[in-house]
């Protein structure tokens, strides 16, 4: 692990994006990944649950001050913005930091602590939503005891203030607090997120907002340039911290969520382009907007056009302005961000496939989560799975017992994203993108032969038309297929336990092309595989009767990285130790390119092609035979 004083340094030299790729690149690089292996390592905690909030005392210094500016904000309906925070301290020391609060007055929230008794002292019972050294830009800070530093924030609903803490992270001492600064609305509709309805001509519009429907009626304004709007109405949903399953989620993560509003645009015409606004009609009839945002409809399952796909798990979320960043927890998600935000005009539909803020029960990472891919998921389907990091908890009936969620189990992620699953609380669900047909499981439920989840797959996988729908995925959160990442190595099950030994007679008899997850955080492709076998020698080019299903790992999308095995499996065709995503491209019916792109260049690292026609699906192998008979 580096010393906090050479990360620091760096962080001090370099700029954001920089500092990221240098830090979490150099000398302190290796020793950090390899000390991976899932959840026991500092750069495996959420940098929030760092601080000892909990332990925090008041002790206000009277010649120690902050001040922050501007105090208003978004005085032209942004949603974020820069602000400055001046910190005045006669008594520096190396470790003191400070947390941008919101609500302002977090000194007053109810403390809520799990065994129903308050604590004694007076103590601050909600974390912040992010932090920095106060050296974090003037190295001298610990001589003068004056420091200017700059946050960027985004509108979530409250006001905020800053607080600069002596004692470093584990015996924190607010010595002094900041005005409280605020956006002009804070209420204001922000992040809309766009996915897949259940039907293919439906386009959801999901958002969140400080209206619940007592104040204003929520809608979006649609249509064709050019053509009359339609105005569609909205569903209001909340969570309350009694919904939470545990802590930090249910303590000092907790942070009101706003409302999440969900409206459903049908009836859309293919592969045409639609303008939508979100608007709250309050009672005396005014309406507060949002932005002008546009979209392109999905084209008719089957048809046939260019279309093409995004696919990556684990990417996490990253402050723009350094804050919580020298735990490199989520090091590679701004530059995977930024690199699909160069490219938008060369995709269509973005399949995130779990673990999302990994706020872990830190609440206010979900605000800064959808704010971060508001650009890519305002105008591309942004379709979700759900992750360990989403759903784990004890006790709660998901598959695994670990406490990954820190306390959401699932609530937040099933509130905050709309998917086209039949109850989003079991997060499987189908869609399809013109010639794509695409089952994406929860590896967060139980899977297994006999399972309810196990007779939705196979219901998906067989009802696709696949002369229509050549193009057959299948993808969930977790390695069920083939991955040689070190801690499935040292298993010895090069997968998570009991996913193929159930699902792989399904992947074979519906014969699946490709199938994803994430989890891993690396890239790897395996040769198309059947019972553990690769059954094709050719690695770039695919073509003939399907007899194997291809297994990608994408979970590079920006967490730390995962390491792998020194075990040479004989399955792996391609591993890439680095952040990367995946993008599928269905030229037509019978031609497909699959490409791998490093997050940090955008250019492709591996990639092959599938060319065949019908029959090749149609054609009998090994146990994916119809029955024949000999009368006629
Ligand atoms: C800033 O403070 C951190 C935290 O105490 C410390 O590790 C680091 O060395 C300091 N950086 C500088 C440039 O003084
Ligand atoms: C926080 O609340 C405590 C207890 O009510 C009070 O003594 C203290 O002065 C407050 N501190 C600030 C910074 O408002
Ligand atoms: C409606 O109420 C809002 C908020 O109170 C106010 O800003 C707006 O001017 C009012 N509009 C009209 C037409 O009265
Ligand atoms: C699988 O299909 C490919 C392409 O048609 C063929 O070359 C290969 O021999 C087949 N493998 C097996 C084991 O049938
Ligand atoms: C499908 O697309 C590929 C790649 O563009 C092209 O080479 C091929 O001719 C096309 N096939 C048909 C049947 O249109
Ligand atoms: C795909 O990979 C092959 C082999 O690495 C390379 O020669 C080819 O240029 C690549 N094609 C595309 C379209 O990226
Ligand atoms: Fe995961």
């Amino acid at each position: 692990m580096p010393t906090m004083k050479t990360l620091f340094t760096v962080f001090f030299l370099l700029s954001i994006k920089a500092f990221l790729w240098r830090v979490c690149h150099a000398s302190s690089y290796s020793s950090l990944i390899r000390s991976d292996f899932g959840r026991r390592y500092p750069t495996d905690e959420q940098p929030l649950s760092k601080i000892a909030i909990h332990k925090a005392v008041i002790a206000l210094h009277e010649s120690a001050s902050v001040q922050a500016g501007p105090l208003l904000l978004g005085l032209k309906g942004e949603d974020t913005a820069w602000v400055n925070v001046e910190l005045k301290y006669p008594e520096p020391s190396e470790n003191d930091w400070v947390g941008v609060f919101s609500p302002a007055n977090f000194n007053a929230s109810d403390c809520y602590s799990e065994s129903g008794k308050s604590h004694e002292a007076p103590c601050i019972c909600t974390a912040p939503i992010k932090y920095k050294f106060a050296n974090h830009s003037s190295s001298n800070y610990v001589t003068t005891g004056k420091a200017t530093l700059s946050f960027q924030l985004i509108n979530q609903r409250a006001d905020f203030a800053f607080a600069l803490f002596s004692g470093g992270l584990e015996n924190p001492k607010v010595v002094a607090v900041s005005n409280p600064i605020s956006f002009a609305n804070p209420k204001a509709p922000v992040y809309p997120r766009l996915a897949h309805g259940k039907a293919w001509d439906e386009m959801t519009v999901t958002w969140t907002s400080g209206y619940n429907i007592d104040e204003a009626v929520p809608f979006v304004e649609w249509g064709q340039t050019g053509r009359s709007p339609n105005q569609s109405p909205a569903g209001t949903l909340t969570f309350t911290r009694g919904s939470m399953c545990g802590p930090p989620a249910r303590t000092v993560g907790w942070r009101d969520p706003g409302f999440i509003h969900t409206s459903f645009l049908k009836e859309l015409w293919p592969n045409t382009m639609y303008n939508y606004r979100i608007g709250h009609m309050l009672f005396n009839g005014s309406v507060i907007w949002s932005k002008m945002y546009s979209f392109k409809s999905s084209p008719f399952p089957g048809q046939s056009s260019l279309q093409r796909v995004i696919i990556f798990g684990d990417m996490g979320t990253a402050e723009r302005d350094g804050s919580n960043e020298y735990a490199c927890y989520q090091p590679g998600s701004l530059i995977t961000t930024d690199q699909l935000l160069s490219d938008l005009d060369n995709y269509d539909i973005v399949f995130h496939i779990g673990d999302m803020p990994y706020a872990n029960g830190y609440l206010s990472q979900w605000d800064q989560f959808t704010a971060q891919v508001e650009p890519i998921a305002s105008i591309k389907p942004y379709m979700v799975a759900s992750g360990n990091h989403e759903r784990s908890w004890p006790n709660s009936g998901g598959f695994y017992a670990t406490k990954d969620s820190g306390g959401e189990c699932g609530v937040p992620a099933e509130t905050m994203y709309y998917v086209p699953a039949e109850n989003r609380a079991k997060f499987w669900y189908s869609t399809d993108y013109g010639m794509f047909h695409f089952c994406i499981a929860d590896s967060e439920h139980d899977w297994r032969e006999g399972s309810e989840q196990y007779a939705w797959i196979e219901k998906c996988l067989a009802s696709v038309d696949r002369k229509k729908q050549p193009w057959l995925i299948f993808s969930a959160h977790r390695v069920l297929g083939y991955s040689s990442n070190s801690w499935y190595a040292m298993e010895g099950s090069f997968e998570e336990p009991m996913g193929r030994e159930h699902l792989q007679k399904l992947w074979q008899k519906y014969k699946v092309d490709i199938a994803f997850y994430g989890h891993v955080h690396n890239y790897e492709r395996t040769c198309p595989i059947y019972q553990n076998q690769c059954v094709n020698p050719e690695r770039y080019s695919y073509s003939g009767t399907v007899n194997g299903t291809i297994h990608v790992v994408v979970g590079g999308g920006g967490s730390h990285l995962s390491d792998f095995t020194e075990i040479n499996t004989i399955w792996s065709l391609y591993k890439d130790h680095d952040w990367g995503f995946v993008k599928l491209t269905a030229f037509n019916h019978s031609s497909l390119l699959f490409e791998y792109k490093k997050s940090r260049d955008g250019l492709v690292y591996d990639n092959f092609t599938i060319s065949r026609d019908y029959r090749d699906v149609l054609a009998c192998v090994h146990d994916g035979c119809e029955p024949t008979t000999l009368a006629s």
